[in-house]
């Protein structure tokens, strides 16, 4: 597992920069992969944040952006994101919609990687195998969505290893990712269960050397 190319995705969230371009340009200069962009809608979480047109201007940082919606009704935004620029989609499992294949299918269309997110209290066996198979890559939250800055949930390793499991069985080797609370010391067990992309906000924006903290991140 841990030959695989480990990718970080920077979470625009826990930065407390009113200018998000340039908080997006500092996660491009510390070698970040990807620029994490939470989209929520104040009903599947409380709070409202970014739109498509803050989105059309973080494509100046030239860093490929990850649009996590946590909003219900994912597929009603799906193309006006991904006009915006964002090359991954991800939408979450709870969320009320159509069904997640379809949803999955509108973010393919839209021309973007398509990913499906669940929360910490929804079990990995709940996700249907279609969709383990129709998705580019799952993410596993650690964390309650809305809130940058909540501590890493401990069961999320596991979590990653029995959705591995599930990997494995299927044969397929379907990208995952895990957001919230990825911090230096509790990547190391997301990284050895399997994920390959990390989301990380606060650790981040935090760090007062944060070129070091993305070079440890890809190491492991
Ligand atoms: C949680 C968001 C995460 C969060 C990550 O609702 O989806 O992307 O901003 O921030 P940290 O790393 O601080 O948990
Ligand atoms: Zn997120």
């Amino acid at each position: 597992m841990a030959s695989r190319k480990v990718l970080v995705s920077v979470s625009l969230l826990a930065s407390s920069n009113p200018n998000f371009v340039a908080a997006a340009r500092i996660a491009k200069a510390a070698g970040a992969d990807l620029l994490h962009v939470d989209v929520m809608d104040g009903d599947f979480v409380p709070r409202v944040a970014y739109t498509a047109g803050a989105v059309r201007k973080l494509k100046a940082a030239r860093l490929p952006i990850e649009v996590h919606l946590m909003v219900n009704n994912p597929a009603k935004l799906v193309s006006r994101f991904a006009k915006a620029g964002a090359k991954r989609i991800c939408f979450h499992a709870e969320a009320q919609q159509a069904g997640l294949l379809k949803t999955i299918a509108a973010v393919r269309k839209a021309g973007c990687k398509a990913g499906v997110a669940i929360n910490p209290a929804t079990p990995v066996a709940a996700l249907p195998d279609a969709v383990l198979r129709n998705a580019d890559f799952i993410m596993v939250m650690s964390v309650a969505p809305g809130w940058s800055g909540q501590p890493f949930n401990a069961a999320t390793p596991s979590r990653l290893r029995q959705l591995q499991a599930r990997l494995r069985k299927l044969k397929l080797n379907t990208q995952v990712e895990v957001d919230g609370g990825v911090t230096d010391l509790t990547a190391p067990a997301c990284v050895a269960a399997g994920a390959t992309v990390l989301g990380v906000g606060s650790a981040f924006y935090r760090s007062t050397t944060p070129r070091k903290l993305v070079k440890f991140l890809k190491a492991l």
